[in-house]
């Protein structure tokens, strides 16, 4: 047996006996889909912008018309993109769990409603979403339609700026979805985190929550990252690729 093959046999183990399974997923999972990660939109058009500038609420005041340009631009990318096997296989898990009785918590960093649109269903958006705007004055919020904003930055109903339903980089992340990961990470068994970099936190520090409540820690990523050493299981894989053989192996095929 290769090493991988052994993390992968260790994995598999580690998901069929599991009661609650909590994944955290980053912009890795939807590479497949298209969806660029954080450093590779800053291609063509937007190729001299840093995201660090881009994602803030001192931008937006800053600079309404490009920040909601960026944002639109992604917006219409996400909205175009289909879910991959990865975020299938997910889905086939959490089925998998509940019809044995178990639970399965999703929390994502991604904005995509990708997992949604794949068919999850307790899943929890840490980051918000791009696909829900908010009015600034009102704090009312609406999905626009698939189409681009007619002027930049676009106005509500209401008469405020509209703005994604996003975090950015200063704000606080939502404390419902804090809650539901706190609580989760408290009672699972089995934690897998799946293409994400690891470096941003709170959500970089999971892996030792759950490590201390005594959870099995799972890394599926196909680079190393700075929490690899954290996890009891590596598997250097694209999600695309991984999930859905570990669905398969714990879970029977046809989940
Ligand atoms: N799809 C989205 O919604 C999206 C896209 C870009 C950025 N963002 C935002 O930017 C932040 C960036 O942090 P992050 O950690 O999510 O992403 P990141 O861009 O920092 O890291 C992506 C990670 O995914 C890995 N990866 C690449 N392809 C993969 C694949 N096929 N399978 C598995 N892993 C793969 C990379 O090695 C890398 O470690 C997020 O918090 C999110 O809010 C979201």
């Amino acid at each position: 047996m290769t090493p991988a093959e052994r993390d992968m046999e260790r994995a598999t183990r580690m998901l069929a006996r599991a009661k609650h399974v909590v994944v955290l997923t980053g912009a890795g999972i939807s590479a497949e889909s298209g969806i660029r990660t954080f450093r590779d939109t800053m291609r063509g058009l937007w190729k001299d912008f840093d995201p660090a500038t881009l994602a803030t609420p001192e931008a937006f005041a800053r600079d309404p018309e490009v920040v909601t340009r960026w944002y639109d631009h992604r917006r219409l990318g996400c909205l175009a993109a289909e879910p991959n096997a990865g975020h299938t296989a997910l889905v086939a898990i959490e089925r998998g769990l509940i019809r044995r009785g178990g639970r399965f918590t999703l929390l994502t960093q991604n904005v995509d409603r990708l997992h949604h649109r794949a068919g999850s269903a307790n899943v929890h958006e840490l980051h918000g979403t791009i696909v829900v705007w908010r009015c600034t004055a009102t704090g009312n919020e609406l999905e626009p339609p698939p189409s681009p904003f007619r002027e930049f930055p676009p106005r509500s109903a209401w008469g405020g700026l509209l703005r994604p339903a996003v975090v950015w980089f200063g704000e606080m992340l939502p404390i419902p979805a804090l809650d539901a990961a706190a609580r989760a990470l408290r009672t699972c068994d089995c934690f897998m985190s799946v293409g994400t970099s690891s470096a941003v936190y709170p959500a970089a520090g999971f892996v030792d929550l759950a490590a201390a409540s005594g959870s099995g820690t799972i890394e599926v990523n196909p680079q190393e990252t700075p929490a690899s050493g954290r996890f009891d299981v590596s598997i250097r894989a694209r999600a695309g690729a991984a999930l859905p053989e570990l669905a398969a192996r714990a879970f029977g095929t046809g989940t």
